[in-house]
């Protein structure tokens, strides 16, 4: 079940948001999630008792982004075995409601191995609910290492790239606090830049269809102070050509052996025209984010959401329209739509990988394998 409450306004100069976090009241512990469907118009919480809500949550995206994925199926997990759940059952929902992100099957997984470690060595079932809770926390304060590492690789990277004056970064979705247990990606680094005094300006990508950008990434921007401009996805290509971007920086959702990053659909196009403009094109991800186990972009799977989420303008969580699925109609009745949630840049496009190990550059299969070896055994 999950339940909605309001939360009481954030002041824009708060500091960083929180995506998510365990509680233990009396009737149970529960996993809150501060609910992005509703925002920026709403700070509202969601609080999950059991995994079909938290399913239902990541489905919606009222919870979303990569690494928070990989920390919301930890917890679930540790829910799962808490509240008495059938816990390998979970596990099975938790990994299927998103295909793409690797780290929500690597949440899951970190947690599951505890629990199961903690069962083979006879534990009872509230220590071996404890000892998945103990693995979600401890993925949480990995999360948010990682992030203040990666924000400062990156920073120094972007100084080096661009030295002299201030820099103009344009990032895609959203890539900040509210997809991690701490400052973020890819905005972890534009924010990083800006406490430096040389984020001139951040471009916004509004991302198309469901407005990552435009409803989340201004909110986490506007509170840090950034200067920030939005604009429409197809506006990027004339801001290119009018020489207004110097870097563009966006995370990930999987990184394959060969070094291909799947991320928010509309990635692609901007590594195209990154290339085209001599502009450095960045990825910011954890190495928790790389697969070795898929080996090409090719072999990433690649979520394909409803069609009335192009066909409709539809804010997800708010159902305030009349077309079939709930939005305001913006295509003829029965428009077919293509809606992939992602596609792949392939690593000869990309000019860096920056993970909290430090950074990649030229990104090539041996390169990533190496990273993941340093990451895996310290
Ligand atoms: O569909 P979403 O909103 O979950 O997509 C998120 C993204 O594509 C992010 O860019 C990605 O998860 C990287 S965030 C670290």
């Amino acid at each position: 079940m999950a339940e909605q409450r309001a939360v009481p306004p954030i002041s824009p100069t708060s500091p960083a948001v929180s995506a998510l976090r365990w509680e233990e009241p009396p009737e149970g512990p529960v996993l809150v999630l501060l609910d992005q469907t509703r925002l920026p118009a709403e700070e509202a919480e969601l609080t999950c008792t059991d995994v079909p809500a938290l399913v239902e949550a990541i489905r919606t995206l009222a919870v979303r982004g990569a690494p928070a994925l990989g920390l919301a199926g930890a917890y679930g997990v540790a829910l799962a075995a808490a509240r008495g759940f059938d816990v390998a059952e979970a596990a099975e929902l938790l990994v299927g409601a998103r295909p793409t992100a690797v780290n929500l099957a690597y949440g899951v997984g970190r947690a599951m191995d505890s629990y199961r470690r903690a069962v083979e060595s006879g534990a009872d079932v509230e220590k071996a609910a404890e000892a998945a809770l103990a693995a979600a926390r401890a993925l949480h304060r990995e999360d948010a290492e990682a992030s203040a590492l990666m924000a400062e690789h990156g920073r120094m990277l972007l100084a080096e790239l661009l030295p002299g004056g201030g820099c103009r970064i344009l990032t895609h979705c959203n890539t900040g606090a509210l997809v991690s247990g701490g400052s973020g990606t890819a905005l972890a680094v534009a924010a990083a830049v800006h406490r430096t005094g040389r984020l001139r300006r951040l471009w916004v990508d509004e991302t198309r269809p469901l407005f990552q950008g435009a409803r989340l990434t201004t909110y986490e921007a506007s509170r840090a102070g950034m200067p920030y401009t939005l604009l429409t996805d197809n506006a990027a290509g004339s801001l290119f050509a009018a020489g207004e971007v110097d870097a563009v920086l966006i995370g990930a959702d999987r990184i394959a052996a060969d070094g291909s990053v799947a991320n928010k659909v509309g990635s692609y196009p901007l590594a195209v025209l990154a290339r085209y403009h001599h502009v450095p094109f960045i990825v910011v991800a954890p190495c928790s984010t790389v697969d070795l186990h898929t080996p090409t972009g090719a072999a990433i799977e690649i979520e394909q959401r409803p069609g009335h989420e192009v066909t409709e303008l539809v804010v997800p969580g708010l159902r305030s329209g009349t077309g079939p699925g709930g939005g305001v109609p913006l295509a003829a009745l029965g428009t077919q739509a293509y809606n992939p949630a992602f596609d792949v840049v392939p690593p000869e496009l990309l000019t860096a990988i920056v993970t909290e190990q430090g950074v990649v550059s030229p990104v090539t299969a041996d390169a990533v394998a190496r990273m993941c070896a340093i990451a895996r055994t310290g």
